[in-house]
């Protein structure tokens, strides 16, 4: 056991990942990892040869004759409903009559061994009357199709406003999308039970959602399903929604063949069968004056959704919600189209639609500054919200606002942004060629679902009678640390090490109705419901003690395992001994849901986040002006996680969600050609950040004010937001082309590949 997992002030501590030394010796137990049961057998799917079409015919004598080969599944032998959909029902388990994106799922292979599967699914004929797929958004713009209605918040002030104003830009924002690249890709583990019973080790941040797609394709009540996650390598949105897919595979082969069924994607079958971060198209008219500030913004965001809504609803939503960023809008207008694609349905992906969202207006904050020949980081300043300035786009006011000034100068200063802004400005006067570029960006992201009902969790904790403490709650743990951060919680509760609380895996017969691990709210939702029932059972076991010590429950202290009270004392495990022969429950439930979420999406009233977390970055960078390459030499960040559950694992975040938002932007680049076909689906040609993309000058703080509001411990969540921290690299290199030729606009397009880099480099010198 680590020393630090002793410690006795658990809360606020930097303690280890509960999983740190299991992950780095790989003893940590994937799903993967669980001993397979005798007859265990495997999966592999048959993927469609087309983006568009109708089948017209299905040939798998083959691969039923293949060798290793017990049975192979299509759409039409799934034995409740063939949908693996979230709610709406347009996503087939298994392809039956059309094919909607290239390497669709239209089959799967049950084989002795993972070898024999594979084999066996490259023989299945699958025959399709081919359309033209509808694959880029041009495509999507000359079709007009939608996974979902247009949703736009009005604002009929705006073409005043813009007419008014003393300047107006106009332009258009080319944003990709990015894969998850989790390093433990889709898997389930099915295992058939008695009657209708089915257990599926899933890896999802979802299990309750899996739990209902595996009743739903197996035509059984929730109640035989059961779904457990001890923990994920990875998920990152991209198993918000789409891990249920594979467990409902996995769950129909075990029901049909009764055996245990596993199935394991393979990386490039991940790649291509599982949707994405969106790619986004925004163009934007801007009115602002002498100072920068904007006066009017219309925002028209389409975004690339693919050939099915999944999560879209949300993610194009929170892009709207975020488009505001740190900004005031005087008015504002801001208009989505989410657009039908014959290419796999784009997801959930850190971040959930902010980042596209506020990309579009820090380059505008930059299209601004360049028009002005200003700084940058002034027009921002001058844009910031504030007292009085303070009503975000959909009516919710930015109720401390003000802590976003003073952080962004705190990093201003530590960061020495104005001396090095000089001393680049030197550089490239004397450096033709290579060219530096600076910037430093602010972040603000909501914290809560945008949709109410997911904003609720379930905890249930155990005392055993030997004063041991067992946890279980409906957060699932991907890496981000949730586990630890509510075992820190609990073990505060009862004033235990952390050692003396077992965390167990996520299932969902122990905790139900669930919603996802999302929106960076884990640890505010499991962490307060596991609070919950940690103080319910204390509060027994004060009673209890005080009935012993004569005094009042009140007056009983739970600490450095023993608990006290009138001068008396009894160890933590002999209260609990005792409560156990005084027949006193040591078992309690939990349940949260967070306060004041109003929102109403029709209405556009109410207030969708119950607070906001900020941070800023400052990024430096060196560019190529002839071959686009690019290095981010240094970056500084000051990131607010109120008062941090756990610094250790919060910068974690931080410097991890960073480097994620730095692959989004420079790196990461999604290739569909015309037919559909994604090109970069292995990291051959798919490129992630690695240690070396890392800039060797990083440095890292928190901004230590505890939440305002009433949050678990007044913390703040962190997953999503530090992805945005990156937008500062992006801007940076921005600044860089335009120190080529200053006063012109820059034409970056994201993500700021070297070929993108050049390109803008190109245009500026004249040459594009
Ligand atoms: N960190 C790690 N290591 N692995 C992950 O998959 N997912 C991110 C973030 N940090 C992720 C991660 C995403 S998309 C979200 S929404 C949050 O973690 C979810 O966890 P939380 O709500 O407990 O912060
Ligand atoms: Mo995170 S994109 O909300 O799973």
């Amino acid at each position: 056991m680590p020393r630090d997992a002793q410690a006795l002030s658990v809360v606020h501590e930097s303690l280890p990942h509960d999983s740190a030394t299991l992950h780095v010796t790989g003893q940590a137990t994937y799903v993967d990892d669980i001993p397979e049961p005798h007859g265990t057998l495997h999966i592999a799917l048959g993927l469609a040869p087309r983006a568009r079409g109708r089948i017209v015919a299905l040939d798998l004598a083959a691969v039923r004759s293949a060798e290793g080969v017990v049975c192979v599944i299509t759409g039409k032998d799934v034995p409740g409903k063939n949908d693996s959909s979230p709610h709406l029902g347009d996503e087939p388990m298994l392809a039956t009559s059309e094919v909607a994106f290239h390497n669709q799922a239209v089959f799967a292979v049950v084989a002795t061994t993972r070898k024999a599967a594979r084999l066996a699914a490259r023989l299945g004929r699958i025959e399709i009357e081919a359309e033209t797929p509808c694959v880029s958004i041009a495509d999507a713009r000359a079709e007009g199709g939608r996974v979902l209605p247009d949703y736009a918040w009005e604002n009929d002030h705006v073409a005043h406003a813009l007419s008014e104003a003393q300047h107006r830009l106009v332009g258009e924002i080319e944003i990709g999308g990015q894969e998850h690249f989790y390093l433990e890709g889709q898997v389930a583990f099915a295992l058939p039970g008695e009657g209708d019973e089915m257990f599926v080790h899933s890896s999802t941040q979802h299990p309750s959602e899996v739990q209902h797609i595996v009743a739903r394709v197996l035509g059984v009540a929730d109640h035989n399903v059961t779904i457990e996650c001890r923990r994920m390598g990875g998920g990152f949105g991209g198993k918000e929604s789409q891990a249920s897919q594979f467990a409902a595979i996995a769950a129909v082969a075990a029901k049909l063949t009764k055996y245990p069924c596993k199935l394991r994607l393979d990386r490039d079958d991940d790649f291509v069968l599982t949707g994405k971060r969106h790619d986004f198209r925004s163009a934007y008219q801007v009115g602002f004056d002498e100072e920068g500030r904007i006066r009017a913004l219309d925002l028209a965001l389409d975004a690339r959704c693919g050939y099915s809504a999944d999560l879209t609803l949300g993610v194009v939503d929170r892009a709207m919600f975020h488009s505001d960023n740190a900004y005031f809008l005087p008015e504002a207008q801001i208009s989505t189209r989410r657009l039908k694609t014959n290419t796999v349905s784009n997801t959930a992906y850190r971040g959930f639609g902010g980042p596209q969202g506020m990309l579009a207006t820090e380059c505008i904050l930059d299209a601004i500054a360049h028009q002005l020949g200003r700084d940058p980081l002034d027009v921002r300043k001058a844009n910031f919200y504030a007292p009085g300035r303070d009503r975000t786009p959909y009516g919710m006011p930015v109720a401390d606002c003000d802590i976003l000034l003073p952080l962004v100068e705190r990093l201003e200063t530590t960061s020495e942004y104005r001396a090095r802004r000089a001393e680049i400005a030197a550089f490239n006067a004397g450096s033709p060629i290579l060219k530096k570029g600076i910037a430093l960006t602010p972040v603000k992201f909501g914290i809560s679902f945008t949709l109410k009902h997911l904003n609720q969790a379930g905890a249930l904790v155990h005392v055993y009678s030997d004063g041991s403490v067992s946890l279980n709650h409906g957060g699932t743990e991907m890496g981000q640390g949730l586990y630890v951060k509510v075992a820190q919680i609990v073990a505060d509760v009862f004033g235990l090490p952390l050692a003396a609380v077992k965390i167990t895996a996520t299932n969902t017969s122990k905790v139900p109705n669930t919603g996802p691990t999302a929106a960076s709210s884990g640890s505010d939702l499991n962490g307060m419901a596991a609070k919950i029932a940690a103080e319910t059972i204390r509060e027994r076991m004060a009673a209890e003690a005080a009935r012993r010590f004569g005094c009042m429950p009140g007056d009983v202290v739970f600490e450095h395992g023993m608990v006290r009270g009138a001068g008396a004392e009894i160890a933590f495990g002999a209260l609990a001994k005792a409560c156990v022969l005084e027949r006193i429950s040591l078992s309690s439930t939990g349940f949260y849901s967070t306060p004041g979420i109003t929102w109403d999406r029709m209405k556009r009233t109410g207030r969708p986040f119950f607070y906001f977390a900020y941070g800023a970055a400052c990024s430096e960078v060196i560019i190529d002006t002839m071959t686009g390459e690019m290095k981010l030499l240094r970056a500084d960040i000051l990131h607010d996680c109120g008062q941090s559950l756990n610094p250790a694992i919060d910068i974690g975040q931080i410097e991890g969600g960073f480097v994620q938002g730095l692959g989004w932007l420079t790196t990461e680049e999604l290739v569909f050609d015309a037919e559909g076909r994604l090109r970069t689906h292995a990291p051959s040609t798919y490129k992630i950040p690695v240690a070396s993309d890392v800039p060797a000058d990083l440095r890292t703080a928190l901004w230590y004010e505890p939440n305002r509001e009433a949050a678990i411990h007044h913390s703040k969540a962190v997953g999503e937001p530090p992805v945005m921290l990156a937008i500062s690299v992006f801007s940076a290199v921005a600044d860089a082309v335009h120190a080529i030729r200053p006063g012109l606009p820059v034409s970056l397009r994201a993500p700021a590949t070297p070929e993108a880099i050049l390109d803008a480099c190109d245009a500026q010198k004249g040459l594009a």
